[in-house]
């Protein structure tokens, strides 16, 4: 039972991003197949009158997997329960969960990879077949213990999709991947959100914040909280295109959106002078894990061209160098050419 009260802590820790959070389709900016797709899919169950098919979002953070989760149960009129995987330790927690959704509720387990494998095991049956089967006791006096639940759906979301086992995986009737925001998508975002601030941006204002977000709307939601401090305190009414260059300069934003962690890595690289760098060598030298070099870190550089996965590991492009000011290595590597 104290399970039900954590996960209503874990939705106030959300609550700053929570009330720039658009509710609604029309104020969900981009993503448009996984729009279409699923506005088919809803619609459909809503005429049979089902509860939707289990859905699982994965992705790099901030891209709005919470957000459409949330837009989901909005949209299906159901009401949704919101946990994350690391909250269910045990078999036990997961049942008390489940035994209290209603017919038609949607689960949302937030982190789903990290589910622990007799958690998973008993959400298997639970997806597949609507049933619990749970063992109490151990040894000769063992019992299992099944029970019906309603029908639900599950939405799952994760940052970490090669770490999901494939029988997890295939209990999804459908799966969708966030891609990254372009930079007009995002200044629509930044602007939606000022309004909701009620602090107006500028339109060219708004771009810029957006073209040094990573193409993440976390990230842009964020740098306008700051620039509209800034604004704020020189007293302008409106957030202007200056005063957020400025902003964004005092904050250390550089101008193409990289983190700190994006920089050390192509930084990494740059030093190794075109060698190709496996993806165990990169993690030990960042102190990361693989698995979120390869899951949340490179997908953005991979995308935008700063990054190179060949065959014998990765390098920096020329890209990388330029706009990262580091002097490209005198004798163009073999890979290069590739
Ligand atoms: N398409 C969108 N349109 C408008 N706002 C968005 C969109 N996507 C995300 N946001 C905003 O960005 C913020 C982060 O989104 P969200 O929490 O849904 O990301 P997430 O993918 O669940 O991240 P994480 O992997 O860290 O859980 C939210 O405040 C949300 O309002
Ligand atoms: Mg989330």
């Amino acid at each position: 039972m104290e399970r039900i009260v954590e996960i209503e802590k874990f939705e106030t820790e959300e609550l700053s991003e929570t009330n720039l959070r658009p509710d609604a389709w029309n104020e969900y900016v981009g993503q448009e197949q996984i729009k279409k797709n699923l506005g088919v899919f809803i619609e459909a169950s809503k005429k049979r009158g089902e509860a939707l098919d289990h859905v699982l979002f994965y992705g790099p953070p901030g891209l709005g997997k919470t957000t459409l989760a949330l837009i989901i149960a909005n949209e299906m009129g159901s009401s949704i329960k919101v946990t994350a995987a690391p909250m269910i330790e045990k078999s036990g927690d997961l049942a008390a969960i489940m035994t209290n959704l209603d017919e038609g509720d949607i689960l949302f387990i937030d982190e789903i990879h990290r589910l622990s494998p007799a958690v998973e095991e008993i959400l298997y049956s639970a997806m597949e077949d609507f049933r619990l089967d749970i063992i109490i006791g151990s040894g000769p006096a063992a019992q299992t213990v099944k029970i019906d639940l309603p029908r639900f759906t599950l939405i799952g979301a994760t940052t970490r999709a090669g770490m999901l086992s494939n029988p997890l995986r295939d209990r999804f009737g459908m799966s969708f991947r966030m891609n990254f925001y372009g930079p007009q998508e995002l200044a629509l975002i930044v602007q939606q959100a000022s309004e909701k601030l009620s602090k107006e941006i500028v339109h060219e204002a708004a771009l810029e914040i957006a073209k040094r977000s990573r193409g993440t709307p976390r990230i842009a939601l964020r740098l306008l909280r700051r620039v509209r401090d800034f604004s704020d305190v020189a007293n302008e009414e409106q957030i202007l295109l200056e005063r957020t260059r400025f902003a964004l300069e005092q904050l250390g934003i550089n101008t193409y959106g990289f983190d700190e962690m994006d920089i050390r890595l192509l930084e990494y690289l740059m030093q190794a002078k075109g060698r190709p760098m496996g993806l165990s060598t990169i993690a030990a030298a960042l102190s990361e894990d693989e698995g979120t070099v390869e899951d949340v870190l490179e997908p953005y550089l991979l995308a935008n061209g700063y990054l190179e996965r060949t065959a014998r590991g990765r390098v920096a492009t020329q890209k990388s160098y330029e706009v990262l000011k580091f002097k490209a290595p005198t004798q163009k590597h073999s890979l290069f050419e590739e």
